[in-house]
């Protein structure tokens, strides 16, 4: 059975870090299920595919050809590792992560990274809906300023100008779409383990991780 370690939690509550360096300690692979919503919503706005075009939105997913490289991320043969971050396409990616047509054309894409030695999963539902019989679950969570000024110090380090008040407004009402939606909305799974990060560095919320699969692991 090939072990899947699922890291759900709001944004920016530090998934996407504790998730790549579980994954590179582990020898495992790493899916950035957040990506895949990037990429489709990025495909979809260079297609000119209207936003409340639902069917286009779903094309738009099932067409997708992206890979992943070490870091870097392309759409087509296109490096798209900067452009998916930006945050008109992180708005995007937000709005089409509601639609259940676009979320059922990526499900089988993400199932595939599922292959030996190993896989963790960073998202919002990867031990909900995609991987419900993951081996661990993990549930991040941070408080609202606490993932506001983390977001802060990422942006000020790009050299990019944020204010918290700006942050703090995004994040509330991303945290507001993801929660209410219909389709696999943000909710830890029952068996989740949950971990609160808002006073704690990366480090050691990746050796609680770890420790966990340890334990997991042993049983
Ligand atoms: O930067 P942020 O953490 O907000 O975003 P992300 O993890 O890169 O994901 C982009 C968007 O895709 C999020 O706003 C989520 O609404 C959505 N998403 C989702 O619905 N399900 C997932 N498994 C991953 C992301």
């Amino acid at each position: 059975k090939i072990p899947v370690i699922a890291i759900d939690g709001p944004t920016a509550s530090g998934k996407g870090t504790v998730a790549h360096q579980v994954a590179l300690r582990l020898g495992f692979h790493y899916l950035d299920s957040g990506a895949l919503y990037r990429l489709t919503a990025l495909s979809a706005i260079r297609k000119g595919v209207d936003p409340v075009d639902e069917h286009g939105l779903a094309k738009a997913a099932a067409a997708l050809h992206c890979h992943f490289n070490g870091e870097h991320v392309f759409l087509s043969n296109d490096d798209v590792t900067a452009a998916i971050r930006a945050e008109a396409v992180g708005n995007f990616a937000s709005r089409i992560a509601t639609l259940p047509t676009v979320r059922q054309a990526l499900y089988a894409l993400q199932l595939g990274f599922r292959v030996p030695p190993g896989l963790v999963a960073d998202g919002r539902d990867m031990g909900t809906v995609i991987f419900p019989r993951a081996t661990l679950k993990v549930f991040l969570t941070a408080s609202a300023d606490a993932r506001a000024a983390r977001r802060y110090k990422q942006l000020i380090g790009k050299g990019i100008s944020a204010t918290m008040h700006d942050l703090l407004k995004d994040l509330n009402e991303r945290d507001a779409r993801d929660a209410n939606r219909a389709i696999a909305p943000l909710k830890p799974a029952e068996d989740a383990y949950m971990l609160e990060t808002s006073d704690m560095t990366a480090e050691a919320a990746i050796n609680q991780v770890l420790a966990w699969y340890a334990a997991i692991r042993k049983r």
